[in-house]
């Protein structure tokens, strides 16, 4: 018998049949069964698979009394209740726990103004919490390789762990992560911003912006106004008669005339969030904007900004071969295929109406068209009493002066900028009114 393990090719020669089963019959019995150092590998093995077979029927019963005694809760970064119950998760946690990551939110004050809030939540890793007397092992995990297909995000998981006794708890810890939510949100608007195929809450919410703070020529605000309400009373209507529950608007104009802040201060008096989509954006193409068109969080007004941006790209894919980017019928698609048993309030922006295809004004996708243009006499008193309470005087001089200096094309952008530079001297900002000439003016 051969001590090594090489294999004795004369001996399988001759005693096969020649067959290649024949042949590896031999081989086998060569190299395992006649081979002094597979047999004793073989106990080792029987040895190994053993322990293997015991380890497995422990964790099998470890497994089974898991499920027996204990019980969990993932919430995936998708749900609704992924954030509240971070934030609820932020407010209990903070002072005793090791591991927190920043979130950077920023926060616009009314007007305008914008600030950082940094808050402080868990970070990926395991936490022990307790609550109402249960024990609970909260497990946020983050998958650095994986990425969310739909949204190029980091995929995310918060688990719950805590006794199957105390299962009842989960919902009451939602319960109250809901309403602290909420709460927090009251009062407020939430702006949603795309996040690949779906909406996200960009930043905190934002404190509500007052309607009277956005100055609009005489009567405007209030005609959007009483429309959008008289829209939102007229469910029953649309839903008799069968026609989509839709209205759109159109606001167009030059840019920092209050276009977009009009949007959100009615968002914020209608007690509705918004759902912002710049039409510009690079990596936004149609199959997105239909299918973010079609998941709009309840309660949104949608706001496209920069539909211009459409037409642009339907020039471009027709003379330059461009694909990318929203294409003048997929915005019409997108509004036409808006298919939801709630309202849907619609408002569009652009800077260059000129630009825009009479088909986009036909009803049913603009049914509402209103130019929002530059400063008027009316808005300058209004913005300047804003400003300066009660000085009437001093607003009829900056007026005379401004009508003096045949200002036009100012925008109530440009007015703000300067009353807020002045803000305690109303005729320091007479006297600088000049500066107007020179839209792009920045005061230091
Ligand atoms: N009519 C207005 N009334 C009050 N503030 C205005 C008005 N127009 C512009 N602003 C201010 O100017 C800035 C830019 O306005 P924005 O709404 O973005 O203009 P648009 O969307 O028309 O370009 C904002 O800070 C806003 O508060
Ligand atoms: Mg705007």
């Amino acid at each position: 018998m051969s001590q090594s393990p090489q294999v004795d090719f004369e001996k399988i020669r001759s005693n096969s049949d020649g067959s290649i089963s024949g042949m590896a019959l031999l081989a086998f019995n060569e190299v395992v069964v006649n081979n002094p150092y597979f047999a004793a590998g073989g106990g080792l093995m029987l040895l190994g698979t053993s322990l293997a077979l015991a380890r497995q029927g422990i964790v099998k019963s470890l497994g089974f009394l898991y499920r027996q005694m204990l019980v969990d809760l993932e919430i995936p970064l998708k749900d609704k209740s992924y954030l509240w119950f971070l934030e609820w998760m932020s407010k209990y946690k903070n002072r005793s726990s090791r591991h927190l990551s920043v979130e950077t939110n920023f926060i616009q004050h009314d007007n305008g103004a914008i600030s950082t809030k940094f808050s402080l939540v868990p970070g990926p890793g395991k936490h022990l919490i307790n609550y109402k007397g249960a024990y609970m092992l909260v497990n946020r995990e983050r998958s650095g390789k994986l990425l969310d297909m739909t949204s190029g995000t980091p995929f995310e998981t918060v688990t719950l762990t805590t006794l199957y006794r105390d299962r009842g708890l989960f919902y009451e810890l939602l319960g109250e992560a809901k309403r602290m939510a909420l709460k927090a949100r009251e009062g407020k608007t939430v702006l949603f911003t795309s996040w690949g195929p779906e909406w996200r809450p960009f930043g905190n919410p934002r404190k509500k912006r007052m309607l009277g703070s956005v100055i609009l020529d005489n009567g405007i605000s209030e005609g959007i106004l009483e429309d959008v309400k008289d829209f939102l009373e007229s469910g029953d209507w649309y839903h008799k008669r069968g026609i989509p529950y839709r209205r759109g608007y159109l606001l167009y104009g030059p840019p920092g005339s209050g276009k977009t802040s009009y949007i959100q201060a009615l968002a914020g008096e209608l007690d509705y969030n918004i759902c912002i989509l710049n039409l510009s954006e690079n990596n936004l193409t149609d199959d997105r904007l239909n299918h973010l068109m079609n998941h709009i969080p309840e309660r949104s007004i949608l706001l496209l900004e920069d539909i211009d941006a459409a037409f642009n790209k339907r020039k471009q894919t027709e003379e330059k071969g461009f694909t990318s980017g929203v294409t003048f019928s997929g915005l019409l698609n997108a509004l036409d295929g808006v298919a939801s048993a709630e309202e849907c309030i619609t408002f569009m922006t652009t800077n260059h109406p000129e630009k825009l295809d009479p088909a986009l004004l036909r009803p049913g996708r603009v049914d509402f068209k209103v130019m929002i243009n530059n400063a008027t006499e009316y808005q300058i008193e209004k913005m300047f009493l804003r400003f300066y309470e009660d000085e009437f005087e001093l607003c009829k001089e900056f007026l005379t002066k401004f009508k003096n200096l045949k200002l036009d094309n100012v925008s109530t952008a440009q007015l703000q900028g300067l009353f807020v530079y002045n803000k305690r001297d109303p005729k320091q900002a007479i006297e600088m009114i000049e500066s107007l000439k020179n839209p792009n003016t920045v005061f230091k």
